[in-house]
């Protein structure tokens, strides 16, 4: 049995919630995306007192900031990547204030950048010269739940983990989980079309988002609201909003499809020895677990080592070469624990499987989910972190960190790798002590001309923002690419909404 190896732990976390960084004084640290990355300025109009009067008048005098230490955190994205100039954050309330900008900043040639919880991993939720930042943090109203259909409808403003509680207090499961979850919103989540770790079961927010409402930027506003899963009236247009990272409209609504919660939910930690062990259990959980799988994360040793060291975790295992999360989640615990225990046993007993704990106990559940959604942060808390979130064809999914370990061996970083192999998204990272050009330069594009040899994404999940425009092309044809522009032309003449992001520079 399985629960044989069950391992007595308890597991003394420090708080999952993502510690919102400080640039207080400390800006300089961060060099101008500009700099960086030698990008020139289009032609937009510069801000000027009476435009400033023009947003004061229409939103209100305290919610347009000017005050450059406070935007700075708004023009720094989370992994202080890219830094942007922007000398005005304007704070509107709903969608009616966000048109009034829009028409405005379309008429005088403005650029803006929208802005969520600011947690992309892209470069795009922040400005890359000066354009003006709207936060969409005031969005934040659940304007209701229903029961029946799970639906609930809230502003884009909301944080993904309020809608997962309230979601929880209605007896639904909110379909999107991710680690930034304390502090990205539902806005920020449909515009980069987040995945996180629960795709394999519910899909992505294509699916989920029933109804949409958007801003475009001539300030019009698109309602594309919706409670309806079926509904063929001709073009499906809320997907050109989903994943399009704010570059074709701001949203402002949505409506999303909640599954009921499932009353049993379990979760097993494992050790495996190889990746072959690794693939061969996730065909296993599919084969075994069906219908009730929920989650399947790889974490390799070094993503697993820096997580636990940086937190100071108390993990129930340690010391292997590899790890995988199994999460099930149905409605029979006596059915479920069942199939989980034979699956178990099938691996342990084909050594696959070398050690693990397994447990059903919300708490104990959660400090396990940890040690999973703290890698990213552990990755970046003393020093910079190239992350690189790639689909790749799950034979060769493993293939590429040891390739680049080999590859940067004369440097001084930590290569690694985790993701959701369910999805067949892998999160390579190489973390290190500062941006340094020689390292970027060894790592790009090598990176993307290797994941494009094998037909895979060069992003999975992240979107493409602004740091992989120029590798957009590795993944879409040129046809592609023709008609993603007219798309942007069509709906943004004037290219004010998000520049220099999706879309490499002509
Ligand atoms: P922001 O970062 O503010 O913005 C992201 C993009 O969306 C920008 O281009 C911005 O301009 C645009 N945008 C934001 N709000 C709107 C709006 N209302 N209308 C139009 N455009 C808008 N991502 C995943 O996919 N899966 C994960 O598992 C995952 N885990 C993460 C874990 C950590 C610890 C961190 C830091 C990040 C993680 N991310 C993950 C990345 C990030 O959290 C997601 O991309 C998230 O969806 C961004 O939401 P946000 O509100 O922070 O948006
Ligand atoms: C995750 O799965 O943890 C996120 O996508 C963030 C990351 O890639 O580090
Ligand atoms: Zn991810």
């Amino acid at each position: 049995m399985f629960s044989s190896i069950r391992v007595k732990y308890s597991l003394i976390l420090s708080s999952a919630k993502l510690v919102k960084r400080n640039y207080k004084g400390n800006h300089n640290a961060v060099e101008l995306t500009k700099d960086r990355y030698k990008i020139k300025r289009n032609n937009y109009s510069v801000i000027n007192d009476k435009d400033i009067s023009f947003f004061e008048n229409q939103i209100g005098k305290s919610y347009v900031v000017t005050n450059s230490d406070d935007i700075e955190g708004n023009n720094i994205d989370f992994l202080r990547s890219c830094r942007g100039n922007s000398q005005l954050l304007l704070k509107p309330k709903n969608e009616i204030e966000i048109s009034q900008i829009l028409k405005y900043c379309y008429s005088r040639n403005l650029a803006v950048c929208p802005q969520g919880g600011n947690t992309g991993l892209v470069g795009g939720s922040v400005p890359v010269f000066d354009e003006i930042i709207i936060s969409l943090q005031r969005l934040n109203e659940i304007y209701s739940v229903d029961e029946i259909t799970g639906i609930i409808t809230c502003g884009s403003g909301c944080i993904l983990e309020n809608l997962e509680n309230e979601a929880k207090n209605h007896g639904l499961r909110f379909p999107l989980d991710l680690g930034a979850k304390s502090t990205c919103q539902i806005g920020g989540n449909a515009s980069t079309n987040a995945g996180g770790l629960r795709v394999i079961r519910y899909g992505s927010l294509h699916g989920s988002i029933l109804g949409i409402e958007t801003v475009l930027a001539s300030g019009n506003i698109l309602d594309l609201m919706s409670n309806f899963k079926k509904d063929n009236t001709g073009y499906h247009l809320k997907h050109l909003f989903i994943g399009c990272e704010g570059t074709l409209g701001i949203i402002t609504k949505v409506a999303v499809l909640c599954p009921a919660i499932s009353s049993s939910i379990n979760v097993a930690f494992i050790a495996l020895p190889s990746f072959e062990a690794v693939l061969k259990t996730f065909v296993k959980a599919k084969k075994y677990l069906g219908e009730i799988l929920s989650a399947c994360e790889l974490i390799d040793e070094i993503s697993f080592k820096r997580s636990v060291e940086t937190f100071n975790l108390n993990p129930p295992i340690s010391g292997y070469p590899f790890y995988m999360l199994i999460e099930t989640s149905g409605s029979n615990n006596k059915h479920d624990e069942e199939k989980f225990n034979i699956f178990l046993n099938n691996g342990m007993e084909n050594g696959e499987i070398l050690d693990g704990t397994f447990t059903g106990e919300p708490g104990k559940i959660s400090e396990i989910w940890k040690i999973r959604e703290l890698v990213p942060v552990s990755l970046i808390e003393d020093g910079y972190c190239f992350k690189y979130d790639i689909s790749l064809p799950l034979r060769d999914f493993y293939k590429i960190v040891l390739v680049m370990r080999e590859r940067m061996k004369n440097f001084d970083v930590d290569v690694c790798g985790y993701g959701h192999i369910g999805d067949s998204n892998l999160h390579l990272n190489v973390a290190c002590k500062g941006f340094s050009q020689d390292i970027y330069r060894k790592i790009e594009p090598f990176v993307f001309e290797y994941t494009s040899k094998l037909k895979g994404s060069v992003s999975a999940e992240h979107g493409i923002g602004f740091l992989k425009t120029k590798y957009l092309p590795f993944s879409k044809s040129d046809e592609a690419i023709n008609l993603m522009r007219n798309i942007k032309t069509m709906l943004d003449p004037k290219n004010i909404l998000n520049p220099y992001k999706v879309l490499p520079q002509e």
